[in-house]
């Protein structure tokens, strides 16, 4: 399939380069707003540089990659199926599960697909996690906990405002890879319950090349709660930019027979520990599962798995076969109304009831990453 990507910020160098390790599609256009960043992306990577109109109405493109900042995702979305384009949009869907449902319609009108990342849950972490909570090797899943702390994106992304506006915060931009996690382990969620905090109402930038400016916060940088599954587990949250440093894991999970730490689930893989009643924690690595081999470095020279484009790779594959896809926009939809019910729970001190309720996605297994990828 040939594709168009919109948005040539931070983000798109992965996705240009993830081309490289997936059989079923090519790049062949970029556009932005910013006419100087599509240029550039252009010239790295060999593709046309195209406006944001002409990427939408090219003849030659079937899909288009939405990398734009979240205020912009429905829009993107909406242009792309209006110009008979699939999409496939990085987190958050939308801003809100409003507009959410608009895009829903949308797309059903059109029968054309839309899927969201994140796909990190694909990886070799998220699905033997799965595997082992399928085959009941911990019982029934009862109780968890997540945990996200960090001090912001301030010192780190060149352009850091979007994180600190609707549509972002630590939920909506982090929160993300967590939820999706815990609907692909124990399934859909159905109330929720959350308290909010900001405590700081402005940011300082320390990252280059805006070192110094201000950034005024216009959503909430702490949030706590519960989450109560369809099944009646309860996972306890708290989801935080106002922390310098603590000591949680990541996910832990809490079966009738046993308890599972799952690794941060922004990455694909990483050790994940069981322990069945008190005795003392296995490790599970799953750096020989296909998702899980490292295949880059990080910022630190630490080699780690990215396989980040499976869950696009893994939609164009649905569409040649007319199935539901994983990354599908059911599920996108469902976690945007958990992220939005987290922020309207606090906001409005109230249980926030769930209307969407997606069944898990499917098992990703070795054989059907074998035929994705080159
Ligand atoms: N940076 C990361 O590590 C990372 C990781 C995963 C996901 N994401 C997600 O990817 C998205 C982009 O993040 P980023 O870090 O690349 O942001 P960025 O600010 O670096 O890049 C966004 C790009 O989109 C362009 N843009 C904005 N509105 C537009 C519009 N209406 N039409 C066309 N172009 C438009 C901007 O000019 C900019 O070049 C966000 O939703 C973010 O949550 C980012």
């Amino acid at each position: 399939m040939n594709i168009g990507i919109i948005g040539c910020g931070n983000i798109s160098e992965t996705y240009f380069e993830c081309q490289k390790i997936f059989n079923n599609f090519k790049i062949v256009a970029c556009a932005d707003i910013n006419k100087e960043a599509a240029s550039n992306a252009a010239s790295k990577y060999n593709v046309k540089s195209l406006s944001v109109d002409e990427i939408l109405e090219s003849n030659e493109i079937d899909l288009i990659i939405n990398l734009t900042i979240p205020a912009a995702h429905k829009e993107i979305i909406t242009k792309s199926l209006y110009n008979g384009k699939h999409c496939f949009s990085e987190k958050p869907l939308a801003m809100n599960f409003k507009e959410g449902m608009e895009i829903q319609k949308l797309a059903t009108e059109k029968s054309l697909y839309v899927g969201c990342a994140p796909d990190t849950f694909l990886g070799a972490a998220g699905q033997r996690a799965r595997k082992i909570i399928d085959e009941n090797k911990i019982g029934k899943v009862v109780l968890g906990t997540f945990n996200l702390m960090s001090h912001g994106m301030e010192d780190w992304h060149p352009n850091p405002d979007f994180f600190f506006k609707p549509g972002a915060g630590p939920v909506f931009d982090v929160g993300v890879y967590y939820i999706t996690q815990l609907v692909n382990l124990i399934g859909s969620v159905k109330q929720i319950n959350a308290i909010s905090g900001t405590a700081t109402n402005e940011r300082t930038i320390t990252s280059q090349p805006r070192y110094g400016d201000k950034i005024k916060v216009e959503t909430p940088t702490t949030l706590m709660g519960s989450l109560e599954f369809t099944n009646n587990a309860k996972v306890q949250f708290f989801c935080s930019w106002d922390v310098w440093k603590n000591n949680h894991s990541t996910i832990e999970l809490y079966g009738l027979d046993g308890s599972m730490i799952v690794p941060d689930p922004n990455f694909f893989s990483g050790d994940l520990l069981i322990s069945n009643k008190d005795s003392d924690w296995e490790v599970i690595s799953n750096d020989r599962m296909l998702l899980g081999i490292p295949n880059m470095r990080d910022n630190d020279g630490n080699l780690q798995a990215n396989y980040r484009g499976i869950g696009l790779s893994e939609m164009i594959d649905s569409i040649s076969n007319n199935r539901k896809s994983r990354c599908s926009l059911e599920l996108s939809l469902h976690v945007l109304e958990i992220m939005d019910g987290i922020i309207k729970s606090a906001e409005e001190n109230m249980i926030y009831q769930l209307s969407t309720n997606p069944d898990k996605p499917e098992i990703l297994t070795e054989e059907d990453i074998k035929n994705l990828k080159l």
